[in-house]
């Protein structure tokens, strides 16, 4: 099994002296290449911090991240630029869409970026727009389709440059129970068929009972870890929900 994602004693601080505080505190985890990994805990516990950090978003205050064989805090601002774009998509509570471009040309963005060909372009588009189910909005601006429809536009952009990592922040914090299956379900695919590992934050454990796996933070502090054994979402969903009530989520 190959390790893409590896951090070790992770830690974040924030606030000088007496005022500081590890928000991710001493955070060791590996992620397995095709793997679905959510991450859940309370509020504060540190969760969009640790995401931030392995996103190079932002930086940690000590320890180690390698992904796919790069150590994050090696590489100079421009490389890391570089890598996110290359190895990495996002998806965001937000959708964070572009009003003024069509869901085709929100979804194009990193290819024209890239410079690519536009029949490349095109022909990368309609495809991933097929596989998500997304192919009547293509010609629609963002606010004429639904918050659903929205969030399955950002998971096209997020992956039509073929990330190795897709990273997720409370994907679902704005859709109603509907919207939020059709999305986890987008989720499953672009896991299963296009091979892209996913890391995603939820307060949700019917969303984290689409994943593989959870790991449950606690004062930026690993305080427990689910696998899914049982070939059941029902009942990892059962699982996820009783050790999240335990966490007091
Ligand atoms: N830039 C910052 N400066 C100071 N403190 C911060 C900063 N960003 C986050 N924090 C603090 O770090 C802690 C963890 O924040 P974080 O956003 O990682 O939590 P979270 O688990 O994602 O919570 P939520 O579920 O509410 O999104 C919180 O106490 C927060 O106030
Ligand atoms: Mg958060």
């Amino acid at each position: 099994m190959y390790m893409i994602l590896q951090t070790r004693n992770l830690v974040k601080t924030y606030g000088k002296g007496e005022n500081a505080v590890n928000v991710v505190d001493g955070f060791s985890f590996d992620l397995a290449e095709g793997e679905f990994l959510s991450v859940m805990g309370p509020s504060g516990s540190g969760k969009s911090t640790l995401l931030n950090c392995i996103s190079t978003i932002d930086s940690p205050t000590s320890g180690s991240i390698l992904i796919n064989g790069k150590e994050l805090q090696s590489l100079k601002p421009k490389e890391t630029a570089r890598f996110r774009r290359e190895n990495l998509g996002f998806i965001f509570q937000e959708y964070n869409l572009i009003d003024a471009l069509r869901v085709k040309e929100n979804i194009a963005l990193s290819l024209m970026l890239n410079r690519e060909r536009k029949e490349k372009i095109a022909e990368e588009v309609n495809n991933i727009a097929s596989l998500l189910g997304i192919d009547s909005l293509l010609d629609k601006y963002p606010y004429e389709i639904s918050g659903g429809e929205k969030q399955r536009t950002a998971c096209a952009r997020a992956v039509i440059h073929k990330p190795k990592i897709l990273m997720a922040d409370e994907p679902s914090g704005a859709l109603d129970s509907h919207s939020t299956k059709v999305l986890m379900e987008t989720f499953s695919k672009i896991n299963k068929k296009l091979g892209t590992t996913i890391i995603m934050v939820t307060h949700d454990a019917f969303c984290a009972s689409y994943s593989g796996r959870v790991l449950f933070l606690k004062d930026g502090k690993l305080f427990s870890e689910l696998k899914n054994v049982h070939n059941s979402r029902r009942a990892f969903y059962e699982e996820i929900f009783k050790a999240a009530i335990a966490l007091g989520e």
